[in-house]
């Protein structure tokens, strides 16, 4: 290489350096103006606007954005205002509505949604009572003082198509944010002076995705969640996904044993696709077990043994029990070895997510202490989190 090109790399290289460390800044600032809480009233819109481009109702926006709509309904980001919030919201915002608002920011973010104001002192003259059950909306990504903010186009662009008054909603503002994991940070990652659980924060998911093989490769978190835009945001309550985000394999050490011998059976589960610790939250369980099968598809009695993945927490929030999470790349084993006593057995293997699980035992405790007047919400929260339980993997495997 001639100097002159070693010259000219470097000052190329620099100037890459130079667009990378400002580019980063500006998806920093243009966040941290779009995720100031509380948000800003939209405020009037402008006069132009039709009252369907005015809504912020998310089934306006599906008038003329159907696949989204579609999508987003059946996501959780939709049901954010779901019973299991909204019952312990009722009483919270009489005793302590300060901390109720604080529950809103993540939940439901707009300044339309918030019954109050001030934290909490006033009643809110904008509030939206039809908005705010419907949780995340549309809105809350996507408008701010009634423009629109988006994606830049599939081909990277970001210049409008036609002059932007000619064009419903006046167009898009478009931002390259919204294809970085920094556009989920500020509901999914605590800030580092948030609460903390044996030093670590309780909801951490940027963190540990900062820190993953899938961020040095640039997999973000719509690369994953919202794979070709689709806006379904799948996650732990769906089989399918937590299959997407594992390997698991099951084996037995010998293909025959005779009774009297040991067997030595294996189940291993591998975050291989997770982008963070699996799971991310202190909320769900993930049990793997073994147990042996009788020739009438009888359980052996005292035969079962499990191994738990979780971040495992005290109810009231004091402790951390234990945290047997994956990380990128980590594995589980359960090592399953016991003397066969008899011929026509077989070991069964599986792995049961209960996504759910410490929300139902803080809905049964909650209703032991009265639910007060959010109990009927809260007792459908708690029938819902016991249903939500899926296997994600099963297998016989023939031992004598
Ligand atoms: C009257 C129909 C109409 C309504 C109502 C409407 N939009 Fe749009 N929207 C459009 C059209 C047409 C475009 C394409 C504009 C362009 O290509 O720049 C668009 C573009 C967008 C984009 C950028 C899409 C892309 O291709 O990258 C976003 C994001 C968006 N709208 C969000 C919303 C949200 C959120 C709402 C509800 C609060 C909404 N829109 C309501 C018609 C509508
Ligand atoms: C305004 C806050 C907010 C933003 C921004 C946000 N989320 Fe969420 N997200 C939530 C809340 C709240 C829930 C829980 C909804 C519920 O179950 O009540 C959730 C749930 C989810 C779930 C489902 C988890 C499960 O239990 O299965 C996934 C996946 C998810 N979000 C991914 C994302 C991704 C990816 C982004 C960025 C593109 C994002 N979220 C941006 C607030 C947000
Ligand atoms: C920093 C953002 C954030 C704040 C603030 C927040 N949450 Fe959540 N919440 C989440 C996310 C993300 C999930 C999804 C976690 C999961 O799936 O395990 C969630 C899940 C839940 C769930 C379980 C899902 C459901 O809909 O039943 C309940 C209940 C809940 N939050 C209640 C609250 C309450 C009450 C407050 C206020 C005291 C609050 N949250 C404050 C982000 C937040
Ligand atoms: C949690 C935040 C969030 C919510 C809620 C949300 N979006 Fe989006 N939306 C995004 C992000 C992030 C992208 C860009 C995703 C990517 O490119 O990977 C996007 C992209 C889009 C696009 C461009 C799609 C394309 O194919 O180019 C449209 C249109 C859109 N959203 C409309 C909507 C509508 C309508 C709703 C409500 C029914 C909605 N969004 C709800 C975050 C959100
Ligand atoms: C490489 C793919 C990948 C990336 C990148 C990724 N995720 Fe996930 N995520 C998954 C899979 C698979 C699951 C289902 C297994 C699980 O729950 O851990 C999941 C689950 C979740 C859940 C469900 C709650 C839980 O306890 O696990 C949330 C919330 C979530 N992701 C948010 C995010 C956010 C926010 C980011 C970016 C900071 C992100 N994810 C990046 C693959 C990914």
């Amino acid at each position: 290489m001639r100097l002159r090109d070693v010259a000219a790399a470097i000052a190329a290289l620099a100037t890459l350096g130079f667009v990378n460390a400002s580019g980063a800044d500006a998806i920093r600032e243009f966040l941290d103006r779009h995720w100031r809480r509380p948000l800003a009233p939209q405020g009037p819109p402008p006069a132009r606007f039709s009252p369907l481009e005015a809504s912020l109702q998310p089934e306006a926006c599906g008038t003329c954005h159907p696949a989204q709509f579609a999508d987003w309904k059946t996501s959780l980001h939709s049901k954010s205002m779901g019973p299991g919030v909204t019952g312990q919201l009722v009483e919270m915002l009489q005793s302590d509505p300060g901390s109720a608002l604080a529950c809103f920011a993540c939940h439901a973010p707009l300044a339309e949604q918030a019954p109050r104001v001030a934290d909490g002192a006033r009643s809110n003259p904008l509030y939206n009572d039809t908005l705010v059950a419907k949780g995340l909306v549309c809105a809350g990504c996507h408008v701010r003082g009634h423009q629109r903010f988006g994606p830049p186009r599939r081909d990277g662009s970001l210049t409008p198509a036609a002059p932007s008054e000619t064009l419903p909603h006046n167009g898009v503002t478009r931002a390259p944010a919204f294809l970085r994991s920094e556009f989920c940070q500020s509901c999914h990652q605590f800030t580092p002076d948030g609460f903390a659980l044996n030093g670590k924060l309780l909801e951490n998911t940027y963190n540990e995705w900062k820190a993953s093989r899938f961020a040095r490769e640039g997999v973000q978190c719509q690369d994953c969640h919202m794979p070709d835009r689709r806006h379904l945001w799948r996650g732990i309550h769906d089989p399918e996904m937590v299959r997407l985000g594992l390997t698991i394999d099951a084996g037995a050490g010998a293909s025959r044993y005779r009774p009297g011998e040991i067997v030595s059976v294996t189940l291993t589960v591998e975050n291989t696709r997770v982008g963070h610790a699996f799971p991310t939250y202190v909320t769900p369980r993930v049990v793997l077990s073994a147990e042996l099968v009788d020739q009438t598809g009888q359980v052996v009695d005292g035969s079962r043994e499990e191994k738990v993945i979780s971040r495992e927490v005290t109810l009231d929030l004091e402790r951390e029990i234990a945290d047997t999470r994956l990380l990128p790349g980590k594995k589980a084993l359960l090592h399953y070895r016991r003397r066969v006593d008899r011929s026509g057995l077989r070991a069964r293997l599986s792995v049961v997510v209960y996504p759910d699980e410490f929300y139902t035992r803080f809905f049964e405790s909650l209703l032991e202490q009265g639910g007060g007047r959010g109990e009927a919400q809260i007792r459908e929260a708690l029938a819902a989190t016991r249903r939500s339980l899926f296997t994600v993997f099963e297998r016989e495997i023939p031992l004598t």
